[in-house]
């Protein structure tokens, strides 16, 4: 395909705080690779071969991991925005790079199996100015949504309400006429959504959407990312960058499971983790060199790297720092976040947000 790929990843990823403090959220380790591999291997699948990331929040991350991109087979640029210009200001300010007249844009935390060639072959059908992939979703309330008339063309963008006419969202992926993309405003913070869509619609510009139903998520909050890793290790999400085989969990090299303890539901356990024996993990990111004590259960959280779960603790939809102990017999629920290094004494202490 001769198009060119442009990634947003230069938000703070506040929502993931505070494993984003040391990583952009797109570097975070998801089902045994850094996330945005997941979707560059999907890219590369389609054919696109390059790629710029649109950075800003610690932009040197991405490059010294992925470099030029020739590992994966791809041709990786980077652009770096000193402030961040925000969805429609970071597409505009990769332009200087962009080789072809067509450019694919993503966000840079959705996982998503739709088709990509698919996509392109509706926008150059209708010679679009923008396509944008929608998805339907079962509650589309917390959602931006995007009614489409007969043919595809986009009728209405509108804000989040209790009660919306269509289950359509804006999946976060979408094909730009290259002109079209330079025509946003240079130099300045713009939003896609808000200010570029809505006033292409209002000029009267082909808009199209492109309607399908297959795995999506935006895994901007710690319980979308616990499920997205998961669903990857689980084969439910399309990947070709899973470092093993599809199955119940992903054990990375060095990882050591007793023979009594649990470990299923999609968890990922990255190098050198230690899980001792009884211990339960059901659908977690366990980071590398962590450590799940005897009798720890370990449910849909996220333990940082090098981080203890003491004998007997319960860590359930919890985020735990890099480093932290969570003494022996503590019990840690319902969207707690523990800061990295800190530690929590073997108390028996319940805490719940
Ligand atoms: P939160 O702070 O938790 O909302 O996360 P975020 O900062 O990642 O924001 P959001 O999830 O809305 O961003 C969607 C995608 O756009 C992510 O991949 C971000 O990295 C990216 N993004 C957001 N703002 C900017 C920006 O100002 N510049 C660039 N280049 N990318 C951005």
């Amino acid at each position: 395909m001769k198009v060119d790929a442009v990634i947003l990843v230069g938000g703070q990823g506040t929502r993931l705080r505070p494993l984003t403090l040391f990583a952009p959220k797109p570097m975070l380790p998801t089902a045994g690779v850094p996330f945005l591999e997941h979707m560059l291997s999907r890219i590369r699948e389609a054919g696109i071969v390059h790629v710029v990331l649109g950075t800003s929040y610690k932009a040197s991350v991405f490059s010294d991991y992925f470099g030029d991109g020739s590992r994966l087979g791809l041709d990786i640029e980077y652009v770096v925005e000193t402030e961040a210009l925000g969805t429609g200001g970071g597409i505009r300010n990769v332009a200087d790079k962009l080789r072809y007249d067509t450019v694919m844009v993503f966000n840079g935390d959705v996982v998503s199996g739709v088709d990509l060639c698919a996509l392109y072959a509706t926008h150059v059908a209708n010679n679009a100015d923008v396509t944008l992939h929608l998805v339907k979703v079962a509650d589309p309330r917390a959602f931006g949504c995007v009614a489409t008339g007969a043919k595809g063309e986009v009728l209405e963008f509108l804000e989040k309400t209790e009660d919306p006419p269509t289950n359509q969202i804006n999946a976060g992926c979408y094909v730009f006429k290259r002109e079209v993309l330079l025509a946003i405003p240079p130099d300045r913070v713009v939003s896609v959504e808000r200010e570029t869509f809505p006033n292409l619609l209002k000029a009267g510009a082909p808009v199209f959407g492109y309607v399908e139903e297959s795995y999506w998520l935006d895994l901007g909050t710690p319980a979308a990312f616990v499920k997205g890793s998961a669903d990857l290790v689980r084969g439910f999400a399309p990947t070709a960058a899973l470092p093993g085989p599809v199955g119940d969990s992903l054990i990375l090299p060095g990882a050591h499971v007793a023979k009594t303890a649990l470990v299923f539901g999609g968890t990922t356990l990255g190098r050198d983790v230690t899980v001792g024996d009884e211990a339960v993990v059901e659908e977690s990111v366990v980071f590398e060199g962590a450590q799940i004590d005897t009798g720890a259960r370990v449910v849909r959280s996220i333990v940082g790297a090098g981080a203890t779960i003491g004998a007997g603790a319960h860590v359930c939809d919890a985020v735990i720092g890099d480093r932290a102990l969570i003494g022996a017999g503590c019990e840690l629920r319902a969207g707690i976040r523990v800061w990295p290094g800190v530690e929590i004494p073997a108390s028996g202490i319940r805490f719940s947000a």
